[in-house]
């Protein structure tokens, strides 16, 4: 695929069938993930592939409670109470890109492996969708542990995959705001 094409078309998918996303694709995924570029080369990525559907719907339930604790914004704390809201939509795999500890740029290098892995998603006809709900859950002490990753990990970016049963029109993107100069 050309790579305007992915940038373009690629969106956050909240719909997915209950198909597998078969290894060889998650490990292409991660591939293209680890291409990023990353301050001082010292690509500090970490990936954990969930796909056990009692632990997804179990952090889905523990990440909501403890984001309701905290959740200023109306519109997102009435998702957040309605019960039958799954923070991953139900998406048969999630994979958690983290820092293997606290370090300048950190968080920097993994998104833009995340973003990576996003648009090489889309390519191999993958959807994809960042969940920010799930950050700080993941980023505890109990979400660390429930992972069986060490406390030292940073979670930044858990991106849910799967095959899309559908996938939403484009949000139109404001004009950008440049200051030129020169
Ligand atoms: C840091 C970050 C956190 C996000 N968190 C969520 C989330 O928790 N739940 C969700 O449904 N979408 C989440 N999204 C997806 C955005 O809502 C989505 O990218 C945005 O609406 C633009 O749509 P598009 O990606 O289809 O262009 C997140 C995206 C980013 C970059």
């Amino acid at each position: 695929m050309d790579l305007m094409d992915a940038i373009n078309n690629r969106r956050a998918v909240r719909d997915y069938t209950a198909e597998a996303v078969e290894q060889p694709v998650l490990e292409s995924l991660i591939h293209a993930a680890v291409q990023a570029p990353s301050a001082v080369d010292t690509q500090p990525w970490r990936f954990v592939v969930l796909r056990e559907r009692q632990l997804l719907d179990r952090i889905s339930r523990e990440a909501k409670a403890q984001r309701l604790l905290h959740e200023p914004m109306a519109e997102l704390r009435a998702h957040l109470e309605n019960p039958g809201f799954h923070i991953f939509y139900h998406a048969p795999a999630l994979i958690l890109i983290a820092a293997e500890h606290q370090a300048p740029w950190v968080v920097e290098d993994c998104a833009l492996a995340a973003q990576n892995l996003m648009l090489a998603a889309h390519a191999a006809g993958v959807g994809s969708c960042w969940i920010g709900f799930a950050q700080a859950y993941l980023d505890s002490a109990a979400g660390k542990s429930l992972l069986g990753i060490p406390q030292s990990w940073v979670a930044v970016a858990p991106i849910i995959v799967g095959h899309p049963r559908s996938v939403p029109p484009p949000h139109p993107r404001h004009a950008p705001q440049v200051r030129w100069i020169g």
